[in-house]
């Protein structure tokens, strides 16, 4: 007889090793090795398809069917690529409290209906907490059905025993599968769990949605294959103190990952957010320097958002510097711009930047926005609130052309701005007779300061 030997595997990487070992070898996390029982679960599944499937013609293959069930929830339907795939696998990745449970709930509830069977496992909260949930999001779907299990083995059982079109699994790390020794949550655990209901749901052709935790440092826990087996990753951001969200697709194999949600948290759920350029300008104050809009690109679409500075002398020998909202090595480097190239007098200040709304930047088109706010703070010179900004800006002082520029010159005029100050480079982009605001180019960060910092209001 074969005796089955234990492995160790890393609980931060998944590597595995046939004896112990204090570090692993491939993350150099210490301690991180635990003792598992081995599951020889793929021969157990039989694999995708079953072992009766025969290789076919690629162009005899039937993809007719393939029509996308919509949640009525617009953003959300944008971001799977225009709905939801028959059979698909959706990892919804984010922070604890941001949301994740309550869209599920929403979605479940739209799903169930529109005539879908929906099977929402809670495996974190009883199913009194998921109905005072459902109580306020206002679902009363009656299709939609709530179990609280976090036994692998049960809970294929109900997806095997009843017709069902979507399962929720809340969370896919709290999920165990009796015959693995290791604790739920574990590498093993939750590549076991979500290979075998990924299995499950395309040889069932149900829709399976994965809640996944995420680390510290903002990855989704557990090993990294999980994010290979699925079709789709999104990640919910959004920060702690606004009630702002954004659902950002990072992986979809049925659409762009080029698309962002945009939804607001509300006493009776999310919302979505129709307009967002204007919730992030409408309280922006009018007479005050170092206030300027940026049209970034959030996705495939402009967002308008603003980007505040504020210098002051500085009273101690080490200035200060403080940055939210953007990458703060990035801020150092435009302000060590300023100083070479527009000679602005900044060593001696303090500098504070920060997007207004608690929404994160990280577009190089709103480097000149920067420069431009910086400098309207130290000089106090006002800029004219009708005026939008956007352009990279290079070590040299010189502004650099970004991409869509006539998406974002399209959203500020649509918000009421008036003009636009670009880089030259993306002026051929948009002929005179398209223009619909009035455009001034600059292709060096003196000439944008000037035209910025002249227009006083
Ligand atoms: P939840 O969906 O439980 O987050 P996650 O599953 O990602 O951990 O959301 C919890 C937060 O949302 C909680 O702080 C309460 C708040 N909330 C509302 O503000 N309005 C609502 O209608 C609901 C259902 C929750
Ligand atoms: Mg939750």
């Amino acid at each position: 007889m074969i005796k089955i030997k234990s492995v160790y595997t890393c609980q931060k990487c998944g590597y595995q090793s046939a004896k112990w070992l204090g570090r692993c070898p491939d993350c150099a996390q210490w301690n991180s090795l635990i003792e598992e029982m081995p599951l020889s679960a793929a021969v157990e599944r039989g694999g995708r398809g079953g072992s009766g499937v025969l290789p076919a013609p690629l162009a005899e293959i039937d993809v007719s069917e393939e029509k996308r069930i919509s949640s009525k929830i617009a953003e959300f339907d944008c971001i799977l690529g225009g709905g939801l795939v028959r059979g698909s696998v959706v990892l919804i990745g984010g922070s604890p409290g941001i949301g994740k449970s309550t869209l599920l709930l929403q979605i479940a509830d739209e799903y169930s209906k529109n005539g879908l069977k929906v099977l929402y496992v809670s495996a974190e909260e009883s199913i009194k907490q998921v109905k005072l949930r459902a109580d306020r999001i206002d679902s009363h779907g009656k299709d939609l059905f709530i179990v609280n299990q976090t036994n692998l083995n049960t809970i294929t059982n109900y997806i095997k025993k009843g017709p069902v079109d979507v399962v929720i699994i809340d969370s896919v790390q709290s999920l165990y599968r009796p015959e693995l020794s290791s604790i739920p949550g574990s590498v093993s655990q939750v590549k076991e769990c979500a290979g075998e209901l990924t299995c499950l749901a395309k040889s069932k052709n149900f829709s399976l949605f994965l809640v996944g935790h995420i680390t510290k440092e903002g990855a989704l826990a557990g090993p990294k294959i999980l994010e290979h087996m699925v079709d789709t990753v999104l990640y919910f951001e959004g920060g702690e103190h606004h009630n702002y969200r954004i659902l950002r697709a990072v992986k979809n194999r049925f659409g762009s990952t080029n698309e962002v949600g945009i939804f607001e948290m509300t006493g009776g759920g999310l919302k979505e957010v129709k307009n967002p350029s204007d919730i992030f300008v409408s309280e922006r104050p009018d007479d005050i320097s170092g206030s300027i809009i940026v049209p970034v690109m959030e996705g495939s679409r402009p967002i308008l958002v603003e980007i505040q500075a504020l210098v002051s002398y500085s009273g101690y020998s080490q200035a200060t510097r403080r940055v939210t909202g953007l990458d703060y090595n990035k801020v150092n480097l435009l302000i060590a711009v300023l100083e070479k190239r527009a000679r602005l007098k900044l060593a001696n200040k303090d500098i504070f930047v920060n997007v207004a709304g608690g929404v994160k930047v990280a577009e190089p088109a709103s480097d000149l926005a920067v420069i431009i706010s910086v400098a309207s703070s130290l000089k106090d010179i006002k800029i004219k609130s009708d005026t939008v900004v956007f352009g990279e800006v290079g070590l040299g002082g010189e502004v650099r052309a970004v991409t869509s520029p006539k998406k974002r010159i399209n959203e500020a005029r649509k918000l009421g701005f008036k003009r636009c100050i670009i880089p030259r480079g993306n002026l051929k982009g948009i002929p005179p007779e398209k223009r619909s605001i009035e455009v001034k180019a600059v292709s060096t960060v003196s000439e944008a300061l000037k035209e910025a910092l002249s227009l006083k209001g």
